[in-house]
């Protein structure tokens, strides 16, 4: 295969959402009086989190809203971070309210998701949203999911009975980007660490939308001749300069090979560059969403 795909780079969605948000923002605080606020609990010091977690404050600051970062050290126990969870329900300056996961092996996530105002719960990860996505009710949609879809959507105008195979079955992920692709009219398949035959499976989808963490897993020869391949995969690995890997430099690689695929697929997403830069601008419309509604109803 001589052709090479579409590279589908995050940068102008997200810069089109942004912008979108921050019109919005504008006719909230002008008509309503209400400034949208997100809070971010950050857990420890894990430093691909911290970067993340900074990133956020600073793009919700930059689309007009209220930004609360809450740092939280690493022995943090399981009451405290509940209290806090609840103090931010109750606050209502904060419409959304973020805990920045992986959290430190002694907490335990679950009951702290299960605390959430789920109108708040930006991540679409309390039951309550995941019932709502699951029955096409009004809710929170994770935010990377929605991202993917954006993409998706971009590059395959008509998804009616297309064939999407999802790789990866996380609540975050995997679970909500089979529900979102099967309300757009796709036939969905998801696959994860034990199903047989992946690069089988992967070689029937007309969409590919890989969330596995695994570097590179997927290669050129797994994927249909044309398919769009959405990597959502952010891996880190030393980096292939050995005087910089000695130093304890990094690169970042996605789930799929992504020279290989690009020789094979229509479309892909690079990584970075890609789904990871629609992942915040999701967030600030999530929360922005979030305070329009309780707004609405206030
Ligand atoms: N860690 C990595 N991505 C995410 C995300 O989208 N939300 C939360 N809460 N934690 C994450």
């Amino acid at each position: 295969m001589t052709d090479t795909a579409r590279i589908l780079h995050g940068k102008p969605y997200a810069e089109a959402i942004r912008a979108e948000v921050a019109q919005r923002v504008e006719r909230l605080k002008a008509e309503r009086g209400v400034t949208p606020g997100l809070a971010v609990v950050l857990v420890g010091d894990d430093p691909a989190s911290a970067i993340y977690v900074r990133s956020k404050g600073e793009q919700t600051i930059a689309a007009g809203m209220h930004s609360q970062t809450h740092r939280l050290p690493a022995d943090t126990s399981q009451d405290e971070l509940e209290a806090l969870v609840v103090q931010l329900n109750r606050d209502t300056a904060i419409h959304g309210v973020l805990v920045q996961l992986p959290l430190p092996a002694h907490l335990d996530s679950a009951r702290v998701i299960a605390l959430l105002d789920p109108d708040k719960d930006v991540d679409g990860l309390t039951t309550i949203n995941a019932g709502r996505l699951a029955v096409g009710a009004e809710g929170l949609v994770p935010c990377t999911p929605v991202g993917c879809m954006i993409l998706i959507r971009d590059a395959v105008p008509d998804l009616k009975g297309k064939r999407a195979l999802v790789l990866g079955r996380s609540n975050l992920m995997g679970k909500p980007m089979a529900q979102l692709l099967l309300a757009a009219d796709c036939t969905v398949t998801v696959a994860h660490s034990r199903s047989k035959d992946l690069p089988g499976l992967c070689r029937e989808a007309d969409i590919l939308v890989a969330a596995v963490g695994r570097p590179e897993m997927v290669r050129g020869d797994w994927i249909k001749p044309g398919a769009v391949v959405i990597d959502v995969g952010i891996n880190r690995l030393p980096s292939k300069d050995p005087v910089k890997a000695a130093e304890g430099k990094t690169r970042v690689v996605g789930d799929v090979a992504f020279a290989e695929a690009a020789a094979v697929a229509g479309a892909i997403t690079p990584v970075p560059g890609g789904v990871g830069l629609l992942t915040v601008a999701c967030l600030l419309q999530n929360t922005l969403t979030a305070a329009e509604r309780i707004a609405g109803r206030a």
